[in-house]
């Protein structure tokens, strides 16, 4: 966790009222939801050498969320701007540009990146993709920045550890000096101890390189302790967003509560003296937070 304060204003990426559905397949459809509410008027932003975490349990949105921040899908309606401009309109030189202004890194180093690949190749692919001779980072020095020797780049992913093929995949997500990261459960499939590790790296490369990173994922441990801000998701809604500390001492929604209570304390006494939420309180709509739009709205 962080103290960091940021100055007011400055922003890198703002994302206003933003909504996905998505309709199911037709045969899915019988018994099922006709729409999928995927965002519900998700709204906040991501200022300079800022890292926003945001915390939600499976099928919350956040993957959507990421997708259509990076421009994958459209949005059913809201805003993603990126530095000033709407990520959702950019087309050609301008949808390229953003490809190097916000690179991303998965959940799983086993899937993302490509088994046939030396480690040479993976980190030299993002410059060869957008034709960049020069301005990009050489391997060597990718791979000192990760704190992986030289020799790694000869070999291929599987002669690594989970932690070391995350490292590489960092890596090659800084490789076009991005402004921008987004983690999409980055440390998810490691041992505890390997998740310290990262953690502790992505903290040096962003005092570093002053890269702001939006941090997804589904443990609230995890997110507190690399995030200045923490966002709550819940149902395709941000039902918190605040400070870190201020999220977990005065926690205002239920759902924080639970994962609050979720998360294990070193000392048994405290562990035992902690609030049990035996019973789901979902949000309504009285809870002051804008509803959810229902209905066939596509
Ligand atoms: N392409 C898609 N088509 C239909 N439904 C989708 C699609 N992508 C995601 N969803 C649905 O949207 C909701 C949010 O999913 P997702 O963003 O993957 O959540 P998370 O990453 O928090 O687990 C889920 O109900 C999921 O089934
Ligand atoms: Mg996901």
């Amino acid at each position: 966790m962080s103290g960091q304060t940021h100055a007011e204003g400055a922003e890198l990426l703002r994302v206003t009222d933003l909504v996905k559905h998505f309709r199911p397949p037709r045969g899915a459809r019988r018994d099922g939801p006709s729409v999928v509410h995927a965002l519900c008027s998700v709204s906040f932003s991501v200022g300079p050498a800022e890292t926003l975490g945001i915390v939600g349990e499976s099928g919350s949105g956040k993957t959507t969320l990421l997708r259509t921040i990076l421009g994958l899908q459209k949005p059913s309606s809201g805003q993603v701007l990126f530095l000033g401009e709407d990520v959702a309109q950019r087309r050609g030189k301008r949808a390229r540009a953003l490809q190097r202004e916000i690179s991303v890194v998965f959940q799983d180093p086993y899937t993302s990146l490509d088994p046939r690949m030396t480690v040479a190749d993976i980190l030299a692919e993002p410059a060869q993709i957008h034709r960049l001779t020069a301005g990009s980072r050489t391997a060597v020095t990718l791979l000192d920045q990760v704190r992986l020797p030289a020799a790694s780049l000869r070999k291929f992913p599987h002669e690594f550890s989970g932690g070391q093929r995350q490292r590489i995949a960092i890596a090659r997500a800084l490789a076009l000096d991005p402004k921008l990261i987004v983690l999409d459960e980055p440390v998810s499939a490691l041992d505890v101890s390997v998740q310290a590790e990262i953690l502790a790296l992505l903290n040096e490369l962003q005092r570093e390189r002053q890269v702001s990173y939006l941090f997804v994922a589904h443990d609230l441990a995890v997110v507190a302790d690399i995030s200045h801000r923490v966002g709550v998701m819940y149902g395709g809604q941000m039902v918190e967003l605040g400070p870190t500390g201020q999220v977990i001492t005065e926690a205002r929604h239920p759902y924080t509560r639970e994962l609050l209570a979720a998360v294990p304390v070193p000392d048994p006494q405290v562990e035992r003296a902690k609030p049990r939420m035996l019973q789901r309180q979902w949000p309504t709509e009285t809870d002051g937070l804008p509803p959810c739009p229902h209905g066939d709205v596509l």
